[in-house]
């Protein structure tokens, strides 16, 4: 399996929107790995500081920045680089910045998305197209077992429901015009919340418990019984790169969407993430404290099962190897004696492979 990913990457074209975020980054370093040609279109740099930036990897791939709500840009960029596969991930990801600033989630990730859609109708090479949404483009009714590909669509803040929206743009551009562009390939990816070394986006646990606790300062917990479907960034990542992998094999898939979370055992409380990372970082603490309130859910599952059966995908990692890889990334990184952190990075994913190939 191993060698169908070299095989299939090597070489290829790839372009990822989104590539300076945190699921980009680790993206953009195992295509690295697999000898792709790199092309990234994001507008900024989010986070300071920034896994992109820490891994170098402007210097390895080729770097477009610009707003992708900027329609002519972008297709000026389409139509030259003529990409074999495209990842598109930008948006803005964070649920508390959606209350504050909705327009510019709207216009991020849904008239970007908008954008590329259009484009696509008219690609006349080639071209796999993996969009990445999220798990919560479900409308969350509190279910106990896991949303199905087929389930209600809806969201109650901005984020979550311009993630919908983006699902619903993708099916009536898939049944109305891109289905005939028998050129494209075209599906969306639902993964549930990540974690992993490097991210240090603003209202979420792991980068708000890392960045306290390299000062010793105790991390307030909003709702440390909040659960959610945990899975290392990389789970994610070798799910879309395995999806590609698939439509281009099975156009059965083409216009399908996939779900991509961990096992319903594997969805775990929030404490319990905090008494794992305890055994690596020793002096940590918390403490529970209800802070600003915008509302959130308290459980959210999905069910995987599509995956598993096309795509022969699922999470590979025990919650505690998943928490072991992050705690000692972030160790590494505050502690400042490893310099070389693409070297790091690519160790880690090479236990990770281990594991998704052999297990
Ligand atoms: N991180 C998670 O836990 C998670 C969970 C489910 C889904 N997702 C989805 O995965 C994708 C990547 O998430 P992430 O955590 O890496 O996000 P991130 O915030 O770290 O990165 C977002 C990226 O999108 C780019 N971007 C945002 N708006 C843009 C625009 N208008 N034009 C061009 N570029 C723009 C940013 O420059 C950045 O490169 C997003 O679509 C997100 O909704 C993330």
């Amino acid at each position: 399996m191993k060698k169908n990913f070299q095989k299939f990457y090597s070489k290829k074209k790839i372009l990822i929107t989104g590539h300076t975020g945190f699921k980009g980054a680790w993206l953009t370093t195992v295509l690295l790995r697999n000898k792709a040609k790199i092309i990234g279109i994001s507008k900024d740099i989010p986070t300071n500081p920034s896994l992109y930036k820490i891994l170098r990897l402007e210097k390895k791939i080729k770097d477009y920045r610009f707003d992708l709500s900027n329609f002519e840009k972008l297709k000026k960029v389409l139509i030259s680089e003529k990409p074999d596969v495209i990842f598109h991930l930008a948006a803005q990801a964070i649920v508390s910045k959606s209350y504050k600033d909705p327009k510019k989630t709207w216009s991020s990730n849904l008239i970007s998305s908008l954008n590329l859609f259009e484009i696509l109708r008219k690609i006349k090479k080639n071209c796999l197209v993996v969009i990445i949404t999220s798990d919560k483009c479900y409308l969350n009714i509190e279910k106990k077992t896991g949303y199905k590909e087929g389930d209600r669509l809806g969201g109650n803040d901005h984020y979550s429901a311009s993630k919908a929206c983006t699902e619903i743009l993708f099916n009536s551009y898939f049944k109305s015009n891109l289905y005939k562009n028998l050129k494209l390939r075209i599906v969306t990816a639902r993964a549930g919340n990540v974690i992993g070394g490097g991210d240090w986006a603003d209202d979420r646990l792991i980068p708000d418990c890392v960045s306290k606790w390299s000062k010793n300062k105790i991390i307030k917990i909003r709702n440390p019984n909040s659960t959610r479907p945990w899975q290392h960034v990389l789970e994610a990542i070798y799910g879309y790169l395995s999806l590609a992998i698939e439509l281009q094999n099975n156009k059965k898939i083409n216009g399908l969407s996939f779900n991509f979370g961990p096992s319903e055992r594997r969805s775990k409380p929030v404490k319990n993430i905090l008494n794992e990372f305890k055994k690596s970082w020793k002096k940590i603490k918390w403490k529970y404290e209800k802070t600003f309130s915008f509302t959130e859910t308290n459980s959210l599952r999905l069910n995987s099962k599509l995956s598993k059966k096309l795509l022969n995908w699922e999470c590979k990692l025990t919650f505690s190897e998943m928490i072991s890889l992050v705690s000692n990334w972030y160790l590494i990184y505050y502690k400042k004696k490893n310099n070389d952190l693409f070297q790091f990075t690519n160790n880690q994913i090479d236990k990770f492979e281990k594991i998704f190939f052999k297990r």
